[in-house]
């Protein structure tokens, strides 16, 4: 009853939904990706997202949305994540350490799922930054490969290293003995950067807009017949991706309405 005494507390308190570090990988001075245990009961489809965070020092959680980096089919979750030097939850949370547990609530949501697409030949994944995190998940999703003839992952970063964690994860998929005879040739990666030389370049705007890409890679342009897309940024960067979509006549599908175009927002803010 109401009336009963509060438990006394454990030793040492738990957080709620815990979630125990398992391996962290830092790449830049801006960027790190970790692992964590995944919760048993945790079912998710790749490509979606799911708040985590720390306890704050109120006593209050700290929660952000992060996009679950790995396939829904891996028995651990792996994250992707910026460090902002004064954010609240990425101060800190660019210090944990393999055996930290982090606080992870078991509600995965998002667009960017195959649920959200009309069937079609060839998927393309249009990313900045972060925002490659989703496809890190869709990548290594059997789905991916099983639905679409060709897969282009796009990504662009300011500089060569903000590449790597995309990179790495391409080259070990054909290794992959899970998955690497599905992905087999029908992956194809185009990453550039824009404010460092590397042997492509430019924003995926301006590679999509100036028919750069399908020349590159030898596609025909994008047709609504064909083509699908999901597309993860800035805002700003998501906003000018929807304007090339629709001029090539893709419409934006939603869970409840699946079409022939997806977005997800990598981070709130203007990104400008
Ligand atoms: P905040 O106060 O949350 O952010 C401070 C400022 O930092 C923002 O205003 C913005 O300008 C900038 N910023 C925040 N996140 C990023 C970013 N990812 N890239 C560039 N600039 C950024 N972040 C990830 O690192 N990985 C993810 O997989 C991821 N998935 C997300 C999915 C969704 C649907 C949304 C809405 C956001 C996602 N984010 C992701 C952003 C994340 O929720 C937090 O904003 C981020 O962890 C920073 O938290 P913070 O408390 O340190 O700073
Ligand atoms: P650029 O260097 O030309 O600004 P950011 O670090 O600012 O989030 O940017 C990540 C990458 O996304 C950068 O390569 C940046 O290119 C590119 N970018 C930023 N805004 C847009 C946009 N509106 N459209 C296309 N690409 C963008």
């Amino acid at each position: 009853t109401d009336a009963s005494p509060a438990p006394a507390p454990a030793a040492k308190p738990h957080l709620p939904d815990a979630a125990k570090v398992t391996s962290v990988t830092h790449w830049t001075d801006r960027l790190f990706s970790f692992r964590v245990e995944r919760p048993r009961t945790l079912r998710f489809r790749s490509g979606e997202f799911v708040m985590i965070g720390l306890m704050g020092d109120t006593g209050k959680p700290l929660l952000r949305a992060y996009s679950i980096a790995s396939p829904a089919w891996d028995e651990e979750l792996e994250f992707y994540s910026i460090k902002v030097p004064d954010g609240p939850l990425t101060s800190r949370l660019q210090h944990i350490k393999v055996g930290d547990e982090i606080i992870l609530r078991p509600k995965p949501v998002g667009t960017l799922v195959h649920d959200a697409l009309l069937p079609g030949k060839r998927l393309w994944f249009l990313a900045t930054g972060t925002g490659i995190a989703p496809f890190a998940s869709l990548m290594r999703e059997p789905d991916t490969y099983e639905k679409y003839d060709q897969i282009i992952m796009m990504h662009t970063c300011r500089e060569v290293a903000e590449l790597d964690y995309g990179r790495q994860l391409v080259e070990s998929l054909k290794d992959d003995p899970l998955i690497g005879e599905l992905v087999g040739d029908k992956l194809l990666y185009y990453p550039t950067t824009t404010r460092e030389p590397y042997p492509r370049m430019g924003r995926v705007t301006d590679n999509l807009s100036s028919g750069k890409v399908f020349a590159d890679l030898g596609l025909p342009p994008m047709d609504p017949a064909t083509d699908r897309a999901m597309v993860c940024g800035s805002l700003a960067f998501n906003v000018d991706v929807k304007a090339i979509l629709e001029g090539f006549g893709l419409r934006e599908g939603a869970n409840s309405e699946p079409l022939e175009y997806v977005v997800e927002k990598a981070f709130v803010g203007d990104g400008i």
